[in-house]
Parts: structure tokens; sequence; C-alpha cells
């Protein structure tokens, strides 16, 4: 946690911390938000003899800096490493902490270019992998033990919770415990969630990812990852090969999901309420086959999520009577909800997974629903959300009929 030494204020909340860590005045100028550093190089007193702690770009940079320390203090971590995307953190990560022969348990409706990596990627080089339902823990259970096919060792467990986009909850403690016992790391991608709503560290995971692309940035406007541990020798080890293969985030994308983190809760709030709201008026339409929203009393994790997160987020998957074509529709009918790839943003944003996201897994185990549409709500006014998903739901009775006809 860095507030300035000098802070009154001995354990500053969530939003204090989003708005100050890592965020010290510039002392050369005063000027309160610290400046963009673009050099790549620094200039040294003496041979190997720094004037700050600075090198090379690559390295380290004042910029990318100020962010890991933010998000440390944001989830919990003593140490945070930011990377040009979701995906370059999850690849270096794996490659620091595995070796060719080992083996990785993750959800069986993990983020498609999550599996992708893994299994079409990390699995050339030898790391194996084993899909399965991370709610059910017996399942993981037998997985982690079974290890690879060629009997390689678990060393990863991997859930996304809520999961995306099928929304399952899954118990972070009870998974640390599990993994923990079978002498595996906990990874949890916390990115649906963010640091406002939960901290995986904090209920026994060692590691968290983030694709910072999402709520984190939260503006739609960089792609950016992240790592956050608490153990000194994980970070060594990440650290060395984030150094060694260079997937770092630039200055200008470190500097923008900085400003983006600062606002984080006050986001959170809002997606959270108006996700809410919209999935309980999906809940009385006749069209809806199901509604995927933890905060749901209906949705099966829904007292664990209540256990486990502060609010249920922003993020809702619906699934529709009319199949593939009420599905289909209703992504291509809307205007504030724009039809688009990833989420998290301010503005609210529809998907078809089965077509967009999730596209690099259809036909495998991890293919989504074809009648299932997963909406980012956004922080618009919620009145104007649910306005302008009943005039798709209209066009909908017309065009696909509320049962497939
Ligand atoms: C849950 C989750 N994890 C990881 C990623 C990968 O992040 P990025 O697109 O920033 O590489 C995504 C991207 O959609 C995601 O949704």
């Amino acid at each position: 946690m860095s507030l300035p030494e000098s802070s009154s204020v001995p354990t500053p909340g969530f939003n204090t911390r989003a708005v100050h860590a890592g965020q010290e005045f510039e002392p050369r100028t005063g000027a309160v938000v610290p400046p963009v550093h673009f050099s790549t190089t620094y200039a040294q007193e003496a041979i190997g003899v720094l004037r700050a702690g600075y090198e090379y770009g690559r390295g380290t940079n004042p910029t990318r800096d100020s962010l890991q320390e933010q998000l440390a203090a944001l989830e919990g971590g003593t140490a945070a490493f930011s990377f040009s995307s979701g995906l370059a953190a999850e690849d270096s990560m794996i490659r620091a902490l595995t070796r060719p022969g080992d083996h990785i348990v993750l959800g069986n409706d993990a983020y498609g270019g999550t599996y992708r990596l893994i299994a079409r990627v990390l699995g050339e080089w030898g790391i194996g992998n084993t899909p399965v339902d991370m709610s059910n823990l017996d399942a993981v259970a037998q997985a982690v033990a079974a290890g690879g096919s060629n009997g390689g060792k678990t060393r990863l467990v991997w859930v996304e919770t809520p999961s995306n986009p099928m929304m399952k909850i899954t118990d972070i403690a009870a998974l640390a415990t599990l993994a923990h016992d079978a002498g595996a790391l906990l990874v949890v991608d916390n990115t649906f969630a963010s640091p406002y709503l939960q901290n995986p560290l904090a209920l026994g995971a060692d590691i968290v990812v983030h694709s910072t692309t999402k709520y984190i940035g939260g503006h739609s406007d960089v792609v950016g990852g992240a790592i956050i541990v608490n153990d000194a020798e994980l970070a060594e080890k990440i650290g060395f090969v984030q150094f060694a293969v260079g997937a770092i985030s630039g200055p200008m994308d470190a500097f923008l999901t900085t400003r983006g983190l600062k606002t984080l809760g006050v986001r959170m709030d809002r997606h959270s309420d108006n996700a809410q709201a919209v999935a309980e008026w999906l809940l009385q339409r006749p069209e809806v086959e199901a509604v995927l929203y933890p905060g749901l009393p209906s949705h099966p994790g829904h007292e664990l999520a209540k256990k486990q997160m502060k609010k249920f987020g922003g993020m809702i998957s619906v699934q529709f009577k009319g199949g593939e074509a009420a599905a289909r529709k209703v992504a291509e009918s809307t205007s504030v909800f724009t039809l688009a790839e990833s989420l998290g943003g301010i503005e609210s944003l529809m998907n078809y997974p089965s077509e967009m996201t999730h596209a690099s897994v259809k036909g495998t185990e991890l293919a989504v629903p074809v009648n299932l549409i997963r909406l980012s709500c956004g922080i618009e006014d919620v009145e104007d959300l649910i306005a302008d998903l009943e005039q798709a739901f209209a066009q909908l009775d017309s065009a696909a009929g509320a049962s497939g006809s």
C-alpha cells in the first residue's frame, strides 16, 4: 500500500486507495497527477549506478510502477505486474510457473481465449489441461488428482468467478484449500468481479489475473492485463518472465488504466445496480428461458456470491426460449447496448458469445449455448437500458417469436 508516508489515514478504504495509491504528486513541479513517463532509458550517474532505480523501459517505468502499486493496493497483494493484455499476462504467468509435462485444471466455461492459449499454444509445448465444472468441487478434486494424460502433475487450478459467460460462482476459499492440499496453486481470473467486488487473495488464492481491458480500465479505450500476488517467490518468478519476455504495458496504456482504476468503485456500484434492475426485468419476460445473474435469489450461486462478493457486478447472460434465432435478433436490435466484443466499459455492450468472444471454443466442450446473449450493463440511466431491451424484445415477438416458431 503506498499512500504517502505522511498519510493521516492508517487503513484507507477502497476508494481512497484507488485514488491515491501509487499517485504521489510530482516533486519537481508539484503536479497532482503524476506525468506520463515516456522515456525508454535513464541517465546513469556512473556505469551501473542509477539515479532513481530506473534503467530501461522493459524492466521498469515510473508510470507502470504507479499502476502496479495501485493494483497491488486494491487487490491486497504485495506485488502486481502490468502487461500489454490479459492474455499476455496469462502467458507470462503460466510460463513462469509451469514446465513441459505439467497440467492445468481450468473451468469448462473459461474465457475462450484463455482456453485457446492453454490448449493450442501452450499445449504444443507440453502443457496438459483438463476443463471441468469448477462449481462442482468433487469433479475438480478428481481432475486435479488425476493430473495430465501423460502423468503430468497439476500445477495450476484456474477459475473465473463469476465465469464468462455462464456466470457460475465458485467457492474461492474451498477451491484454494483443495488446490493447496494437492500441491497446486489457485489462479483466479477476477476480471468479471474487479477488485472492488471481490479479493481472491484474501480468500486464499495464490494469483489474481485481470484483463484490465475490462472494468479496471473501464472506458473501452485501452487493452491491458495484470497479475497480482502476495508471495515473494511467485513475484520473483513472474517478474523475471515479464522482463525476459517483454509483454509489458506501455506508458500511455498504463496511464489510461490508472486513470480508469481511480473511479472503479463508483463505476462498479452503478454497473451492479443497473445490472440488478435489468436482470429483474428480464426475469419477468416470457421470451426468456433463463437469466444468469448471481444477484438473483434464483441463481444457484447467489448465497455464495453474497459471501465472497460485495455486489454482483454488471454482467448478465440471457437464454431465449426462441433459441438461436431469438438470441441473434435481440443482439442485432438494440441501440443503447452496442453489439461488440469485450465488456466492463461505461457504455453498455451486447455480445453473442458463440460467434464472438467464444467462437474459438465452438465444437469443444467449452462451447456456449447458441440461445445465449451476454450483456455488459454500463452506467447509463437504467430506464434507458430497459427501454432499449424492451423495443428489441418487441421485434422478437414479430420476427422469431417467443417460442422459436
Ligand atoms: C475473463 C477474461 N479473462 C481474460 C481475458 C483476456 O484479456 P485480453 O483481451 O485483455 O487479452 C478476457 C477477454 O475478454 C476475459 O473476458
